[in-house]
């Protein structure tokens, strides 16, 4: 079942182009990767489908309603979690507190919110760490923090920033068995410079420059590419941490 559907997304900021009519689609349980260079616009895309950019053209379909013009607060009601590149925590909270009050905003109250809470603390691997202020964890807990403050919100559809960026290659393979378990229960989209551990779980993947689609579909032949290649020209696309 499709959750997210979008068409001919379109939006430049001055003569920067960061989406040119891109079109694309993700149903539940399944995760769609988007990768392209620095500045190529993904933030810019997960902005218009969250709200914080309007695009200038184009369509965004959430479980078959359309949320084009819908407020950011409305797509969050209407199910649309998202981590942020830099992880963004109210940092003197702790990190029970902080998904506490995604939940809370969810839609949960009282008890069923503290039980939400609780169970996503637990998902994601955070018990151990819940009442530490959340401006004390290292970055690993912290990406664990941002991917548990949006699963607290009950999202159908999960966007995941550069979740990977800076973290070791043994912190990354713990990230990517989280991000499988969390992975049926919703619809993904995941921007991501670690491609091989977006590889690892995204069905097919999206490779944006300037805005525009270069190439889709499956994780292998998306890489091998020759557009993607040539965009990436040597730069390693695996840089490690
Ligand atoms: N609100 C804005 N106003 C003007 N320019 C913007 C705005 N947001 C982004 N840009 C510009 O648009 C381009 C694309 O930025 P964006 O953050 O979408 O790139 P990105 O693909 O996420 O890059 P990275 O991999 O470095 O995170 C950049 O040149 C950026 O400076
Ligand atoms: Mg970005």
């Amino acid at each position: 079942m499709t959750v997210l559907a979008v068409t001919n997304l379109s939006r430049r900021f001055g003569a920067i182009t960061v989406a040119d009519n891109l079109s694309f689609e993700v149903a539940q349980g399944e995760c769609l990767g988007i990768i392209g260079p620095n500045g190529a616009g993904k933030t810019s895309v997960f902005n218009m489908l969250t709200g914080n950019v309007k695009p200038e053209a184009g369509r965004i379909v959430l479980d078959g309603k359309d949320m084009t013009g819908a407020t950011a607060h409305a797509r969050t009601k209407a199910g649309l979690g998202r981590t942020y590149q830099v992880p963004q925590p109210f940092g003197r909270l702790t990190a029970f507190e902080n998904v506490l009050a995604a939940a809370v905003f969810g839609g949960g109250a009282g008890h069923a919110a503290q039980h939400r809470a609780r169970d996503v603390i637990s998902r994601t691997g955070l018990k151990a760490r819940a009442d530490k202020p959340a401006e004390s964890l290292p970055l690993l807990d912290r990406k664990r923090l941002e991917l548990a403050r949006a699963m607290a919100l009950r999202p159908r559809l999960l966007l995941l920033d550069e979740i990977a960026g800076g973290l070791t290659e043994a912190e990354v393979h713990e990230l990517v068995e989280l991000i499988q378990e969390l992975k049926p229960d919703v619809a993904m989209v995941w921007i991501e410079h670690v491609t091989h551990a977006l590889s690892a779980v995204a069905e097919r993947i999206l490779a944006i420059n300037f805005g525009a689609e270069i190439a889709s579909g499956l994780p292998d032949a998306v890489m091998r590419d020759p557009a993607v290649l040539e965009i990436y020209m040597g730069a390693v696309l695996d840089a490690p941490a």
